[in-house]
């Protein structure tokens, strides 16, 4: 088991990786939170069958009531409908302010479940057990739970969504898996597209933006504790997998050279989901994200750099809404990030070849379909919401571990960004 100790204005805490953990997150949260009577169990449909057992015996055997509540991760269900289905659970079962949420699962059920007890009786603690590698390596550190908002009809008729807004499905697809498959192989194939999937809507205008606005309500609120089991890694889709890799590279970048030869070297034991090799690339990953947001926990600067490549690929994600996974998008968004560092004259020798190489080695997409219009990517772009009046605002890397804020790009750079992706 490795820790690693993370700095918030609530005081530290530590976020735990092993092969082992799930059963011990009992005896270590009546350590570590002695007050709590009650265990509230947010967990993940996809793994309520199987790991969230061996959690509810451990927080069982410690002399916590436990109370679960299970949650099908969906993007429409990161709303304040759940949020308001969980608070009404606790508020039945008389949950106190010196209680416990175990949020458990990927980062959607994360982030809904950890503002739920951000907001609940103005806060109760909060442990995050994230079942994914994005969320292991990304969404479960540095306390932002999060849900996302309708978007307003006003917004929809001012053309918010890129010009199909008044053609777009009013809910989210329905013909998602409702059950992720827990049996899955988890070796990852060796030869893969680097395209990301091509089984597009005919009308891609159709699909924009969901009409949801993504992690419109939230909170920063510290977890008490984040437990990362790597076991819960073998029951993912390869897939699912492979676009946690993508967040992993991303702090590679953000670090140095050593992360990314690291990567290069142990691909075959990741591939092989070798324990040993799981712990580390969850512990180097997660020190990475940790270390950011232990020093701009409110995101007033370096915070922001943990958005890499994610102009670009918030952009692939709404055009192609419901056909990416995040760390595809991801994965594509750092390939345009480092053509993109190049054409702004920051990074001169970015080798965005030798990149993309490291990427689809790893399984990861480096292109955009062909059917995606280089248009309607800007336009996306435009409206992240983390871009600045109009401009499109790029975190893009003078050199390997040494990223910046671009506030307005010029369309240059966003053309080279773009040229690199096949858009
Ligand atoms: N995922 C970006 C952040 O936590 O700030």
């Amino acid at each position: 088991m490795q820790a690693i100790s993370v700095q918030s204005a609530q005081g530290h805490y530590d976020i735990h990786v092993g092969d082992a953990l799930l059963p011990s997150v009992g005896a270590v949260i009546a350590q570590k939170i002695p007050k709590a009577r009650v265990a509230v169990l947010v967990v993940d449909q996809a793994v309520e069958q199987t790991w969230a057992r061996e959690v509810f015996a451990s927080l069982a055997a410690a002399g916590l009531r436990v109370v679960t509540l299970v949650v099908h991760a969906s993007e429409a269900n990161k709303s304040i409908a759940q949020v308001e289905k969980v608070w009404s659970c606790m508020l039945a079962e008389r949950v106190q302010r010196g209680d416990v949420l175990c949020a458990m699962g990927g980062g959607i059920v994360g982030d809904m479940a950890a503002f739920a007890a951000s907001t609940y009786m103005r806060g109760i603690a909060t442990v995050m057990i994230p079942t994914t590698l994005l969320a292991m390596v990304d969404a479960a550190i540095g306390g932002k739970s999060a849900v996302n908002l309708p978007m307003p009809s006003a917004a929809l008729d001012a053309g918010v969504n890129s010009g199909g807004a008044k053609n777009s499905p009013q809910s989210l697809p329905t013909n998602l898996p409702t059950n992720l498959p827990t049996n899955l192989p988890t070796n990852l194939p060796t030869n893969l597209p680097t395209n990301l999937p091509t089984n597009l809507p005919t009308n891609l205008a159709n699909n924009l933006a969901s009409n949801l606005a993504k992690n419109m309500a939230g909170t920063i609120c510290a977890p008490a504790w984040v437990a990362s089991d790597v076991r819960t890694l073998t029951t993912l889709s390869a897939r699912e997998f492979r676009s946690g890799l993508a967040e992993c590279v991303k702090h590679a970048l953000l670090a140095d050279e050593s992360m990314l030869s690291w990567l290069e070297t142990h691909r075959e034991g990741l591939r092989a989901m070798d324990p040993a090799r799981l712990v580390e690339l969850v512990h180097r990953s997660a020190s990475v994200k940790a270390a950011i947001v232990s020093r701009d926990e409110h995101e007033q600067g370096e915070r922001a750099h943990l958005n890499l490549g994610h102009t670009f690929a918030h952009a692939i994600e709404s055009l192609l809404h419901g056909q990416v996974h995040h760390g595809e998008a991801v994965s594509v968004g750092l390939v345009a990030m480092a053509a993109a560092s190049q054409a702004a004259g920051w990074w001169p020798d970015a080798d965005t070849f030798a990149l993309s190489k490291r990427l689809t080695d790893l399984g990861l997409p480096i292109k955009v379909p062909a059917a995606v219009d280089r248009a309607q990517l800007k336009n996306a772009m435009k409206l992240d919401k983390k871009g600045q009046s109009g401009a499109i605002r790029l975190v893009l890397l003078k050199g390997l571990g040494r990223p910046g804020v671009l506030d307005a790009a010029s369309d240059h750079v966003i053309n080279a960004g773009l040229d690199a992706i096949g858009a």
